[in-house]
């Protein structure tokens, strides 16, 4: 298989490591990037990871996946509760998009547990930190050897 993927990480989680690591763990955002790309690797995939705390850099980089990137994975962060830009932008480009979170969205503020993301989205992976990223990666080569969206 081949094909680049857009990791797309929403606002604060450039301070993971040091956030809240009871909920978001001790991998810090340098991990979970290299974690990603040699796991992609072992499935024929590149990546490109990137973090923004912008809204607006976020769905320009969505915008520009339509022609650079075959899928998505996308954390949104704080984003995925308050965000229709966002998710507008990824109904727009038509790509396979997984959801990531690392914590269990449905087991804290009730505020958690709507993410406008999910609608632009095959499936959502919430609550296993770190390894999120990893099941997220399967899931989009099994999308994209499958010719899903
Ligand atoms: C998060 C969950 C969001 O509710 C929160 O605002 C984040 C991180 C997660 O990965 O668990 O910033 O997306």
């Amino acid at each position: 298989m081949s094909g680049t993927i857009l990791i797309l990480n929403g606002p604060n989680l450039n301070l993971l490591g040091a956030r809240e690591p009871e909920i978001y763990g001790s991998d810090t955002i340098a991990d979970i990037e290299a974690v990603c790309v040699a796991h992609a690797e072992t499935l024929g995939l590149k990546v490109d990871f990137r973090q923004s705390n912008f809204e607006g850099e976020l769905v320009t980089w969505v915008q520009e996946a339509k022609k650079a990137q075959d899928a998505l994975i996308v954390n949104a962060g704080a984003y995925s509760h308050t965000s229709i830009a966002l998710l507008d932008a990824l109904l727009a480009i038509g790509k396979p998009v997984v959801e990531v979170h690392l914590s269990n969205l449905f087991k804290r503020d009730e505020f958690r547990r709507r993410s406008y993301v999910t609608a632009a989205s095959a499936g959502l992976i919430s609550g296993f930190g770190a390894f999120g990223y990893r099941m997220a990666l399967d899931a989009v080569a099994d999308i994209l050897s499958n010719n899903r969206t």
